[in-house]
């Protein structure tokens, strides 16, 4: 006799999601990956939790109330208050209490505040469960503030028999970030330290290394990080415990929501094309140099940077390559906010240069946008970079990506070497040295306009859906089901 089959019960938890809330890449993600997996043919019951952040336009959203109930904490307990919500036929949790509701911002610098916010609403997630009763398969969880439900499922939870068939995923999107000084916050919700454990004794009451230690499996962005991620260059110190879970560590490369990003259809530029019609791209060009006053000109290759500024995403390195290619002529355009020190030095740059640089610092999605439709390279300089969404957009869009080969750079890049299959210009080592020898050979075949149409068309061709990924994470799912 055939047994229909029970759908699969998926819990995704993350600190933020697009369009609710985002800040970085994380909430990009969560935007767009449940509903990938949703609609797979064979897809699960899949919901997803998030905190009810302040940040949050809650008179955008239909939030219907679904229950409260009292989370233990040593100073009495706390009340958590459960909203929902569907969108694109996606249930949302949203969670309230005062731990939620006290904080301004998504993440603050306070990192006692944020470990008593992300531990109290990953524990909530939880007893939402019980309350709901709907017993999760599988409970997928994202990066540090989300990795206590992972942790209390193995030790405070080891016993209970509602979570008897629950394995945990946790996928890392941004290893350093481990939850340092949350350590208190997860005593005071009864999460001890992990003593005797294969981690090193000062990461034993952090978030993300009790996720790492106790998740069933794990994973990264891309499956050059997950190799990397071992190494101690980029293993923020756990690369020796992270060897001992090396046969459930992969990597899964994100997607990009293509119709989000689609030239041909996107109405903040100034002219749609595909690479069918890659000379209406040269107006978007025009049109930027006219905005930000850089010389009408189009053969000056115009260079760009988007982005955080921050030591992640390396843009000081990129400032210093500038320089030293300045014999040769370009325009560069380079906007993000971050570091004020950085900021500053970005500025500086453009008044050293002022015929052909412009620093713009602040965040503007339409301006960036309009940087993605009409410049011709991205620079993406990255120390680090678990997957990476600018140099998938900016393919997208036909600005050839000169990036540093780590993580899911490497992953998503195709150096120029590779001649009749490139998509961009790839440099080792995080050195100005290196990145202008990069620039340098961008800038030389960029006047060979056919030989770099190749390049743009194969670059805006490349197929980056959501939906593979989709499909590597329901695999991931359906490894883990434990048997009943
Ligand atoms: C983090 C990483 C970035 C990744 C994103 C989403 O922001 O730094 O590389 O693309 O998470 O996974």
């Amino acid at each position: 006799m055939i047994m229909a089959e029970k759908k699969l019960n998926v819990l995704f938890i993350a600190s933020e999601a697009a369009p609710f809330v985002k800040v970085g890449g994380l909430g990009d993600v969560a935007g767009s990956l449940p509903y990938a997996i949703a609609a797979l043919p064979e897809g699960p019951d899949i919901r997803m939790a998030i905190p009810l952040h302040k940040a949050i336009d809650q008179t955008k959203y239909t939030l219907e109330t679904v229950t409260s109930f009292d989370i233990a904490h040593k100073n009495g307990p706390i009340t958590a208050e459960v909203f929902q919500t569907e969108l694109n036929g996606l249930t949302i949790y949203l969670i309230s209490g005062e731990p939620v509701a006290e904080a301004d911002l998504v993440y603050t610098a306070d990192t006692r505040a944020d470990g008593k916010k992300f531990t109290f609403f990953s524990l909530a997630v939880l007893e939402l469960c019980k309350q709901l009763d709907w017993q999760p398969d599988i409970l997928h969880a994202q990066d540090w503030h989300t990795a206590p439900a992972v942790y209390a499922l193995k030790t405070i939870l080891k016993d209970d028999p509602f979570f008897a068939h629950t394995a945990t995923l946790l996928t890392v999107h941004n290893l350093p970030y481990l939850g340092n000084g949350a350590g208190p916050a997860l005593k005071a919700f009864g999460l001890k330290p992990a003593k005797k454990s294969n981690l090193p004794k000062w990461a034993q009451d952090m978030p993300l290394p009790l996720g790492l230690l106790t998740a069933d499996k794990i994973n990264t962005v891309s499956t050059g990080y997950a190799q990397e991620m071992l190494t101690p260059e980029f293993g923020s110190g756990l690369q020796k415990f992270l060897k001992t879970r090396k046969k459930d560590l992969v990597g899964i490369i994100n997607g990009l929501d293509m119709d989000a990003w689609n030239p041909a259809s996107d109405k903040a530029i100034s002219a749609n094309f595909t690479s069918d019609t890659l000379q209406d791209r040269g107006k978007n060009k025009r049109a930027l140099q006219k905005e930000l006053e850089l010389p009408q000109d189009t053969d000056a290759p115009l260079l760009a940077f988007i982005g955080r500024m921050d030591h992640q995403k390396g843009i000081e390195i990129a400032l210093e390559a500038l320089r030293k290619v300045s014999d040769l002529s370009w325009q560069a355009i380079i906007l993000g906010t971050g570091d004020p020190d950085i900021e500053a030095r970005a500025e500086a740059l453009a008044e050293e240069f002022p015929q052909n640089i412009r620093t713009i610092i602040r965040f503007d999605g339409a301006l960036a946008r309009r940087i993605y439709a009409g410049s011709d390279m991205m620079m993406v300089p990255s120390r680090y970079e678990p997957c990476g969404l600018i140099q998938m957009i900016a393919m997208r869009y036909g600005s050839v990506p000169v990036a540093r080969a780590t993580g899911g750079l490497r992953d998503t890049i195709t150096d120029y070497k590779e001649k009749g299959k490139s998509t961009g210009f790839l440099f080792k080592k995080a050195k100005p040295r290196a990145m202008a020898k990069a620039l340098r050979r961008a800038l030389a075949v960029f006047p060979d306009r056919q030989e770099w149409e190749q390049i743009q068309i194969r670059d805006m061709a490349q197929d980056f859906t959501w939906q593979n990924s989709a499909v590597q994470y329901l695999d991931i799912y359906l490894s883990l089901l434990k048997s009943e």
